[in-house]
């Protein structure tokens, strides 16, 4: 295992698959390893509002016998000036991992840097891997494997459509993506995902439009319009995605057994409809599970404990 899981390509090949294959192990058995973690610690940094990843992690730890400790920024001394580098120094003799949701990726990286413990990646504004672990989680599920599967994401080329990119790229999926122009996926991640598709045969698409980008999907997959911390640029962004709605009428053109995938929270009527995120298709639900899961198998491994 890395040191840390800043990004989905920090996993070497084999390592993604084996995550998945311990989290469907946990989920089987959810008593395997309540006292593996007995006596261990994981510090929770937030900078950002979170519901699933704050009390999967917390609840998580607390199924493997450890303990888990809250901290935001709004009472850290950081937020009064302490350094990244003397909070990663200071928290490292407390806890045995440290989960951060930053603003900056820069923030993670330099907390990485100067921690001596592992550091998990809980969302920055450019990268979400554990949101990607748990959405490959939910199509191991669904149909049994994943390569030559096909996920298609329509929006905003986000965190989470970033990780989702490198993910399928590492484990061999199919991906391909839809935004309005101004919006596509990092030049960097995407150069990323093409070289780790290299390895694994995957496909990697970009382009503008939903109806080419879900033919022939297994998964479709959207995320908000607006994510945390661009709130000032909501009405521009609403008109700018308008056309970008998985409706049934998209999601029509996926395969007939297609399933419907939201990181969460979601927006109805705006990247999703009632009728699909509430429909038969949709899995969003034990794809949020599925972040406990997949959490409690990173911590593991992380810590060399199964
Ligand atoms: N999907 C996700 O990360 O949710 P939270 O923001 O509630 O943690
Ligand atoms: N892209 C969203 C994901 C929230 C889980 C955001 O960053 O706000």
């Amino acid at each position: 295992m890395p040191a840390h899981l800043l990004s989905i390509a920090d996993l070497e090949d084999g390592q993604l698959e084996s995550i998945l294959d311990l989290a469907l192990g946990l989920q089987a058995r959810p008593d395997a390893h309540r006292s593996t973690l007995h006596g261990k610690s994981i510090g929770l940094y937030f900078e950002k509002s979170s519901t699933r990843t704050r009390v999967s992690f917390e609840v998580g730890m607390g199924q493997l016998g450890g303990q888990a400790v809250f901290l935001s920024t709004r009472d850290l001394q950081i937020g009064r000036g302490e350094t990244i580098a003397d909070t990663a120094r200071v928290l490292s003799r407390y806890v045995n991992l440290l989960m951060l949701r930053t603003f900056e990726h820069s923030t993670v990286v330099e907390m990485a840097e100067h921690a001596t413990i592992p550091v998990i990646n809980g969302l920055t504004d450019e990268l979400h891997p554990c949101q990607a672990l748990a959405d490959l989680m939910t199509v191991r599920q669904e149909f049994g494997d994943l390569r030559g599967r096909r996920i298609s994401y329509i929006g905003d080329g986000n965190n989470v459509a970033h990780s989702l990119m490198i993910a399928c790229a590492r484990a061999g999926l199919d991906f391909s993506i839809a935004s309005p122009p101004g919006y596509e996926v990092a030049d960097k991640y995407l150069e990323l995902a093409g070289a780790l598709a290299t390895d694994t045969g995957a496909g990697i698409e970009t382009g503008t439009d939903p109806h080419a980008a879900v033919a022939g999907a297994d998964a479709v997959y959207s995320d908000v319009w607006t994510s945390m911390g661009q709130e000032t640029e909501r009405a521009q962004r609403l008109a700018d995605f308008e056309g970008y709605t998985v409706d049934d009428d998209l999601m029509a053109r996926a395969r007939s057994d297609a399933i419907y995938l939201h990181c969460l929270p979601c927006h109805r009527g705006e990247e999703v409809t009632a009728s699909v995120v509430d429909g038969p298709q949709s899995r969003v639900f034990d794809q949020a599970e599925n972040r406990m899961h997949t959490q409690k198998a990173l911590m593991l491994r992380l810590l060399d404990r199964a």
